[in-house]
């Protein structure tokens, strides 16, 4: 009897450390919290006296890049309204424990320093106000990208170093593409020669956004270059964003690298809405200069997308009757997918007419409803998110897959067909077809800045409503023209 009561003990035992040994098998993706002490944001911080250091410091010196710098998505990036309508409605959703993680990215010294803690703008120094500034880039002394769960570059996975404790007190150290000379850093800082800033490692931390805990890659603009023609060619972000429109254009098209002299701080992208919302600010605020100097990032913003894309019009055949033209969209100039980055908000699409002879519509696609949403058959080049079990779903908190994922890779196309009605009166059909952009659409948007926290006062600060009209922009357009019947 005793001995059974002992087997059946024993018995258990061994149940128990099976299960537990069970719960304890790692997960897929694992996390080493000692390693990323400000997870889900996975920047390491080697914390020395040397502290970090403003813009406006950084300016006194270096003016040209504090100019172009100026009203750049980087230096918008803490204070953009649609973030801070976005990270408030995920503080709300999921506490500040996992908001740290978009903080990490848009206003990395803010959260090492622990300095934000939570949505908006109150209270903050300058260094965190300033968001991507001079001091994140320059005092990234290495990068984690292979250490990361994901393995991959993810959430912000690099290092920020801005100096050391020496005997005779804080150093601090600039990190820099040159070889330093002598005066580098006119007894401020110190240089130090760093390849990566010549390199898309630099940016690939911010620029692959990852779900907090499933690391689903929501945002994927390194992967999509690193897997794409530039990389192999040696055409790095740096090369297409940090350089004027022109330079740009010759560096996509030739694959040549732009001359040391060339580099700029523009980061100028496609986000035209953000210069438009800030520039709306700095006229309201009567700053002439910081307004014309946004008009000037509008327009850089829109070559870029004017610049991006190539539509061509082939007619298809059936039974010797025009039966559906064929639409090719080719990706001619961005150095990752097209549209990139956040493509489950981002809507770039083809607005398609063809009319007969007479005048007649034989087709029409690609029309906005009086709301201001596309028409449900239209053909969007971008993704549709979704949570778990296939709803669909916006925020990146809740999305852990793409339902749809339709995105046109570097130097690719895709080939999208419209079906044509019988043409009745006989000869050429005209077809018109336009290639659209908007950063989101009209209802998301309104939902955004109907969400910015408190502190932040639309009619005050921007002299607008949330119902703003989301501007689009034509990023290219073609003609052409085709027989009713095949010869
Ligand atoms: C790994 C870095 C990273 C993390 C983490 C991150 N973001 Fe971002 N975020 C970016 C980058 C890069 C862009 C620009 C992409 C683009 O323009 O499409 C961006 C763009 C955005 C935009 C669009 C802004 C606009 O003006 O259109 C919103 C909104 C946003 N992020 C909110 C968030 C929120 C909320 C979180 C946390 C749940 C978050 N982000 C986490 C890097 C990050
Ligand atoms: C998003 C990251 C980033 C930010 C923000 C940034 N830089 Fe840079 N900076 C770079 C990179 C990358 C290079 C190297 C470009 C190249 O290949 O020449 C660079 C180059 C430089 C150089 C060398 C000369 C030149 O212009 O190429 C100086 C000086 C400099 N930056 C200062 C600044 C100052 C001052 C600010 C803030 C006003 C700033 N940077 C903001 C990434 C950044
Ligand atoms: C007292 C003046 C002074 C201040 C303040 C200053 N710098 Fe410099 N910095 C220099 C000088 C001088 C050089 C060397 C000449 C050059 O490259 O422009 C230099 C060089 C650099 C370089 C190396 C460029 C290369 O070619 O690799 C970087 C990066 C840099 N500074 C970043 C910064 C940042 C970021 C700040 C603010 C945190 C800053 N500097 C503040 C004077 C200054
Ligand atoms: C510390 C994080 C961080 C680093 C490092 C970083 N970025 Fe960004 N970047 C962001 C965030 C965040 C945004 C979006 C801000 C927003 O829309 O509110 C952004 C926006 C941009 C945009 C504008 C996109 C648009 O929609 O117009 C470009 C272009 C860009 N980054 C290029 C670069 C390049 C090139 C590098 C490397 C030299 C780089 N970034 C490094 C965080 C970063
Ligand atoms: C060959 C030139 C080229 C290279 C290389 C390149 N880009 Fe771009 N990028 C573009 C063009 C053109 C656009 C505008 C069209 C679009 O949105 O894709 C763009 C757009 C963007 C946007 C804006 C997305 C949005 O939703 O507003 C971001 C962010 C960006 N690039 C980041 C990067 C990063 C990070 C790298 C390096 C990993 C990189 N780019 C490499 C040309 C380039």
């Amino acid at each position: 009897m005793e001995r059974s009561a002992l087997a059946t003990l024993m018995i258990a035992l061994l149940f128990l450390t099976a299960a537990s040994a069970a719960f304890a098998a790692p997960a897929y993706f694992p996390v080493d919290r000692t390693y990323y002490p400000y997870y889900p944001s996975l920047i390491k911080w080697e914390k020395t006296e040397a502290g970090f250091t403003e813009p406006e410091v950084c300016q006194g010196c270096h003016p040209q890049q504090y100019n172009e710098w100026t009203g750049s998505v980087h230096a918008l990036a803490f204070q953009d309204p649609i973030y801070q309508g976005e990270l408030n409605k995920g503080f709300k959703a999921v506490g500040h424990e996992v908001t740290r993680q978009c903080e990490g990215c848009h206003s990395p010294a803010g959260v090492v320093t622990g300095e934000i803690k939570g949505p908006g703008l109150k209270g903050l120094g300058r260094m965190a106000l300033a968001g991507v500034s001079c001091d994140i880039c320059h005092s990234i002394s290495g990068v984690t990208h292979g250490q990361t769960p994901s393995h991959e570059p993810e959430n912000g996975s690099f290092i920020l170093a801005p100096g050391i404790d020496s005997k005779d007190g804080p150093k601090l150290i600039k990190r820099g593409p040159a070889k330093p000379s002598a005066e580098c850093g006119g007894g401020f800082h110190e240089c130090a020669e760093s390849p990566l800033h010549t390199q898309a490692d630099l940016c690939a931390g911010c620029h692959q956004v990852y779900h907090y805990e499933s690391h689903f890659p929501l945002e994927s603009t390194y992967l999509e270059w690193k897997h794409g023609p530039y990389a192999q060619k040696d055409i790095h972000c740096q090369d297409c964003h940090m350089v004027e429109t022109d330079t740009f254009i010759r560096t996509a098209d030739t694959f040549r690298k732009p001359e040391r002299s060339e580099y700029r701080h523009y980061f100028s992208g496609a986000n035209y809405l953000l210069y438009y919302l800030a520039g709306a600010a700095a006229k309201k605020a009567g700053d002439k200069d910081l307004a014309a100097l946004l008009e000037k990032k509008y327009q850089m913003a829109v070559e870029k997308l004017k610049a991006a894309a190539e539509i061509e019009i082939h007619p298809v055949y059936r039974n010797g009757a025009l039966a559906e033209v064929r639409v090719r969209v080719k990706n001619i100039r961005a150095g990752h997918n097209l549209p990139t980055s956040l493509t489950n908000v981002r809507e770039m699409w083809l607005e398609v007419t063809a009319k007969d002879v007479g005048g007649n519509i034989v087709l029409f696609s690609g029309a906005l409803d009086k709301s201001g949403s596309l028409a449900q058959n239209t053909r969007l080049f971008n993704s549709d998110g979704m949570g778990r079990d296939f709803h669909f779903a916006i925020d990146p908190w809740v999305v852990t897959a793409f339902s749809r994922h339709d995105t046109i890779p570097p130097r690719g196309y895709k080939d999208a067909w419209f079906g044509v009605l019988p043409v009745k009166k006989k000869g050429s059909v005209t077809v018109e077809a336009r290639l659209l952009y908007r950063q989101a659409d009209q209802k998301v948007a309104g939902k955004l800045l109907h969400a910015v926290p408190e502190d932040i006062d639309l009619e005050k600060t921007y002299g607008i409503s949330a119902e703003v009209a989301v501007p689009i922009v034509e990023m290219t357009r073609t003609k052409a023209s085709f027989t009713s019947k095949e010869k």
